[in-house]
């Protein structure tokens, strides 16, 4: 320490600001987080601050309480403020447009994380980013959990017809991942040549609560009919399995429903391995935190991260110019432990 403030008292051009005394000069991101009732959100926030902490970078976050309107002011807040670069997680991700041009007439570089901007839009400024995970994977992994268990266990088939009855529990309307789990999860399942029978289709807004108010509604019409539960996040999986509990299954073998999410929550992982989850995907908020705070600092810096060595020293690559994709893993009984990893 004492010899890197020598070197910047003899060498101030060379950009050690940030390591001398006062910490003033530090860099500053601003962030905006959704909403702070997000279970996964919180692990996300929590990455952040502590990659921040240990980067030496200042970061406020504020929770913009599911509201666009809200979140615009706290942008305009910032930018008053003279954040360095903005990282962005959008109520509305089609309300990114607006939000660019503001950043871009103050020369303020952005990385959205999680809730993805339309592909045109960050396409309008070589200073937009987008970290987070490919939804079609988490797609394809619910369906191979449950293709796989078919395969295995015939008497995952009750009525014996051939078909896969399943109930689908969906995230908020909007959101990327809500299409495209959808989508990759059944074309998964019918690529191994099971056909599917959709019984329910519900919107669970991401939450335990109301996927458990969900699914006792659909228990009350469909009941032993259900033979699969596709639920696009934990938090629902688990209010899911809450109702399954409390109308009577899970009880022995014979009432097992198999039920899959997406995240590897640690509740999530506690489910499995009591044995009322059949499986998850690991969405590393860990790694997206990380590489959205890396990234940050380093667009502060002025640097371009394609040609600054950011790839090489971070082991985050970027696609395209503008996107840092953080890969899913699935987790079943049989590795949950590779979940718990930087936890
Ligand atoms: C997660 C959800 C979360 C949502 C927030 C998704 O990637 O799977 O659990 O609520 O992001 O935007
Ligand atoms: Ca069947």
């Amino acid at each position: 320490m004492v010899i890197l403030l020598c070197i910047c008292l003899i060498l101030p051009q060379t950009g050690c600001a940030n390591v001398s005394a006062g910490g003033d000069e530090k860099i500053s991101v601003g962030v905006v987080v959704y909403s702070f009732d997000d279970t996964f959100m919180e692990e996300v926030r929590s990455a952040i601050k502590n990659t921040a902490d240990k980067e030496n970078v200042r970061v406020e976050i504020w929770d913009s309480q599911g509201s666009q309107n809200k979140q615009n002011e706290q942008i305009d807040q910032f930018i008053k403020q003279g954040v360095d670069v903005l990282a962005i997680n959008p109520v509305d991700r089609t309300a990114a447009g607006v939000i660019i041009e503001k950043a871009k007439q103050e020369n303020i570089p952005i990385v959205f994380f999680n809730r993805e901007p339309i592909a045109q839009d960050l396409q309008k400024w070589d200073k937009l980013y987008y970290v987070g995970a490919q939804a079609s994977m988490s797609g394809m992994i619910a369906g191979q959990i449950l293709a796989e268990y078919w395969k295995e266990h015939p008497e995952m088939d009750k009525n014996s017809d051939g078909k896969m009855q399943y109930v689908m529990i969906k995230g908020e309307p909007g959101h990327q991942d809500v299409e495209l789990r959808k989508k990759y999860s059944i074309s998964y399942i019918e690529q191994q040549g099971i056909q599917v029978d959709k019984l329910a289709e519900d919107s669970a807004m991401w939450d335990r609560q109301k996927a458990k108010e969900r699914m006792l509604a659909i228990i009350s019409t469909y009941g032993d009919q259900i033979e699969a539960v596709i639920a696009q996040n934990d938090d629902m999986a688990i209010g899911a399995i809450e109702a399954l509990k409390e109308q009577g299954y899970f009880t022995s073998d014979r009432t097992f429903v198999p039920v899959v999410g997406v995240n590897a929550t640690l509740s999530a992982i506690q489910a499995i391995k009591e044995g009322v989850l059949l499986g998850t995907s690991y969405n590393d908020a860990q790694r997206q935190g990380q590489a959205t705070l890396l990234l940050a600092k380093e667009l502060a810096e002025g640097k371009n991260p394609q040609e600054s060595g950011f790839e090489k020293e971070t082991g985050f690559s970027i696609d395209q110019g503008h996107y840092i994709w953080v890969r899913y893993i699935k987790i079943t009984s049989e590795n949950t432990n590779d979940a718990l990893r930087n936890r």
